[in-house]
């Protein structure tokens, strides 16, 4: 009967100990300060604002998300395809509940969302489903993992699911051309991709630690 099926999560991912959560989000601010700062910046605000005068205050242009996390499957309750297939791996059921450290490589941002990039171990990405970067971009021959995102952030309308979305244009931007280096800041390198698109490739990627879990909303 119904009560013996297994019931699915909204999404699993990779949450972030709160601890964690506290520190980058205070890291991902004092970014955003230094960002609004710079005459690049400014240069570059009609991205933003779609005035070039207008100001922004970024650090409220971006609408926090909660619980800050790295999705590996989303599963909406069972209704997005492969979703079952996806849980009932063994990999899946051996590591739920389990801890690991997730390497953040580069923060980034578009007009739409902000978001930490994060880079996998070779077992950590056996969590990740196959085909994540194919369906959001199907023309595109991208790494497994390529997708793989903490969110941060989203402008005012704008849905999660996007962030992985401006991670995979930007990765396919990178590919192809080299962004305007922008400068050097503290905590790595800028550079700037055109319409609104910054990435800050860190010096010294952090390793945050986090749980494999489902999130059942
Ligand atoms: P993300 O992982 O970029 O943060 P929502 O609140 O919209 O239901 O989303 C719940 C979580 O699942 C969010 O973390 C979101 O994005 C992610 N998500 C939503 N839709 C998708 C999708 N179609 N593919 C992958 N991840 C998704």
């Amino acid at each position: 009967g119904p009560l013996e099926e297994t019931c699915l999560p909204l999404f699993f991912g990779w949450f972030l100990c709160p601890a964690f959560q506290d520190k980058l989000r205070s890291m991902a601010k004092d970014f955003l300060k230094t960002l609004t700062g710079l005459e690049a910046f400014k240069k570059h605000l009609g991205d933003f604002t779609g005035e070039a005068e207008k100001e922004v205050d970024l650090e409220h242009y971006f609408q926090d998300q909660g619980r800050l996390h790295c999705t590996t499957k989303f599963c909406d309750h069972g209704k997005a395809e492969g979703s079952k297939e996806y849980a009932e791996q063994q990999v899946v059921k051996d590591r739920y509940g389990s801890m690991s450290e997730l390497m953040l490589s580069a923060l980034f941002l578009t007009p739409r969302t902000l978001g930490a990039r994060v880079s996998f171990t070779e077992e950590q990405l056996q969590l990740w489903p196959a085909g994540a970067e194919k369906e959001a971009a199907p023309d595109a021959d991208l790494p497994p993992g390529s997708r793989a995102h903490v969110t941060l952030g989203c402008a005012e309308g704008v849905e999660p699911v996007q962030t992985g979305l401006d991670l995979l244009e930007l990765i396919q931007q990178q590919q192809g051309q080299e962004g305007e280096q922008v400068q050097d800041l503290e905590l790595g390198s800028l550079a700037y991709y055109g319409k609104g698109a910054w990435v800050l490739s860190l010096r010294e990627s952090i390793l945050a630690p986090a749980c494999f879990s489902g999130f059942y909303g």
